[in-house]
């Protein structure tokens, strides 16, 4: 019996906060006082969905495609980062499925924003909306998060060679 040809991949992706930055999410600026510390836009959604893409794929980690210490990504859009890594995918001969996510902020409120982020994920990833799952959660006010000191995304996809 054949096993099917479906992986699965992780991400992750932790940013600092800073004031003075902006808060990009997904590819959507959110107003927000501070924003997150970074070599690019510092948008940890895209980021951590890059990574499970990679890993599905078993292509390696964003910082071996695009190293921070190369001036080229310097301030770079993260949909860059994210459109090659579809590109490899598929070059790889494989369709992606679905993405889900979780993005963990203490604060602003972001859930007004979740049909704009899911929007232009999907836009990205080439994606019909209802396979774009984007989910918020508070770190209760506990470590880093919770304190206001940092933000982290967390990322699974799906894919599939036919
Ligand atoms: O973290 P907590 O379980 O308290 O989050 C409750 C809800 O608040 C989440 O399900 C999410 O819809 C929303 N939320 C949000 N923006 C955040 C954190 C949570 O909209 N930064
Ligand atoms: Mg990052």
């Amino acid at each position: 019996m054949s096993v099917p040809d479906i992986r699965t991949g992780l991400g992750w992706d932790v940013h600092r906060i800073a004031p003075g930055r902006p808060l990009i999410l997904g590819g959507v600026t959110i107003p927000s006082e501070f924003g997150l510390d970074g070599h690019s836009d510092a948008d940890i959604l895209l980021h951590a969905v890059t990574d499970a893409l990679l890993g599905a794929a078993a292509l390696g980690d964003i910082g071996m495609h695009f190293p921070d210490t190369d001036p080229q990504w310097k301030g770079a859009a993260s949909a860059k980062f994210l459109e090659h890594a579809v590109a490899l995918v598929k070059q790889a001969g494989f369709a992606l499925v679905n993405v889900d996510t979780t993005v963990i902020l203490e604060r602003p409120k972001l859930k007004d924003y979740r049909l704009a982020i899911r929007e232009s994920l999907a836009r990205t990833l080439a994606l019909p909306l209802d396979r774009v799952s984007v989910k918020f959660k508070t770190a209760e006010r506990v470590g880093p998060v919770g304190e206001g000191r940092s933000a982290e995304a967390q990322a699974i996809v799906m894919i599939t060679r036919g």
